[in-house]
């Protein structure tokens, strides 16, 4: 029997999450949204793309709960997104509202899935979901490092001209403008990009990294990124799905790794059947220690608001 996963929220995120899990055949879909026709309408549209994708896989959307009972992976991509101008956490409240009345309904239907969720601002929405689900913390997942080191590997790949299979990034801390970006961990074929770039330069891309959410809805003007976050999700899944042991970077709730607890924070986890299944940690210096603790304040302040 093939997986069951729902994605939570048909919009840009969510509906592109879909097809790229398509095309790697992770499991049937089942979409599903607040508004009337939209999750059917995507759902039946991105099957009827099956026979001529050459992938075997049900999608279906829906208005309602029920279609998603006994999900394998349920990803909450529901809410707002960043319009022009307005940060992250801007959504909070809003955002938390809309995880109060999506998680306890698809975690009733679901009670032994894995959630990964993606909407912003996402450690403190994750955050959120884990308090809200009950589940164990390594059921319960937050989608970002994935994304944000796979801008930072495309911005070094591009400025070195080389395979982006190359390259190794490595990012640490909440999904934000103090996220960490590691260039000491980061390596093309296994030279550190401190050995390729100069100081300058890395301090450049570093910078593009953290503020490549807002170059992106800087650009559309009506929303935010949705291919390169949805490429993201879908190698989570597939980690998990396929026991993989992948080792991605992801928002993980602390119990005194790095020093942090009770916080979900960005981290390299190792990804398999049972979620996350170890958090690993690195040595840091003392002033990659201090970035990180300065991210894990930003994170903590959202938490904080929301009581969480
Ligand atoms: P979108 O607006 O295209 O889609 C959001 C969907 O959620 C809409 O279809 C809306 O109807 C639905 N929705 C709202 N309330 C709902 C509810 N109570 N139940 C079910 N569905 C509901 O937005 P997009 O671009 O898909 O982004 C979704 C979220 O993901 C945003 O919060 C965005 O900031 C976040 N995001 C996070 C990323 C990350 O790295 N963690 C990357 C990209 C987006
Ligand atoms: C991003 O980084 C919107 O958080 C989202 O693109």
């Amino acid at each position: 029997m093939r997986p069951k996963i729902t994605i939570v929220g048909a919009g840009n995120v969510g509906a592109t999450t879909a097809h790229w899990m398509l095309t790697r055949e992770l499991g049937d879909v089942v979409l599903t949204d607040i508004v009337e026709g939209v999750p059917q309408g995507k759902g039946l549209d991105l099957y009827e793309s099956t026979p001529i994708a050459k992938k075997d896989a049900r999608i279906t959307g829906s208005n309602s709960y029920d279609e998603t009972a006994n999900s394998d992976l349920v990803v909450v991509t529901a809410g707002f997104p960043r319009k022009s101008g307005m940060s992250r956490d801007d959504l909070l409240k809003k955002n938390y509202e809309v995880m109060q009345a999506t998680i306890d309904k698809v975690v009733a239907l679901s009670p032994n899935a894995i959630l990964i969720l993606v909407t912003n601002p996402l450690d403190a929405m994750a955050q959120a979901a884990y308090r809200l689900s009950k589940f164990s913390r390594n059921r319960v997942i937050g989608m970002a490092g994935v994304l944000d080191s796979a801008r930072f590997a495309s911005f070094i790949a591009q400025a070195l001209e080389v395979s982006v299979e190359n390259v190794q990034a490595f990012v640490l801390g909440g999904h934000g403008d103090t996220m960490v970006p590691l260039p000491r961990y980061t390596t093309v074929a296994g030279v550190p990009i401190t050995e390729l770039l100069p100081g300058e330069k890395i301090a450049q891309l570093v910078q593009r990294t953290r503020d490549g959410g807002a170059e992106i809805v800087k650009l559309l003007k009506t929303g935010s990124a949705f291919y390169a976050p949805a490429a993201a999700v879908t190698d989570m899944a597939e980690a998990i799905l396929r026991d993989k042991k992948k080792i991605l970077p992801c928002a993980a709730y602390l119990e005194g790794e790095y020093g942090i607890r009770g916080l979900f924070i960005g981290v390299p986890c190792k990804l398999g059947a049972r979620g996350i299944e170890t958090v690993i940690e690195v040595k840091l210096t003392a002033e990659e220690k201090a970035q990180l603790e300065k991210s894990a304040a930003a994170v903590k302040e959202l938490t904080t608001v929301l009581g969480v």
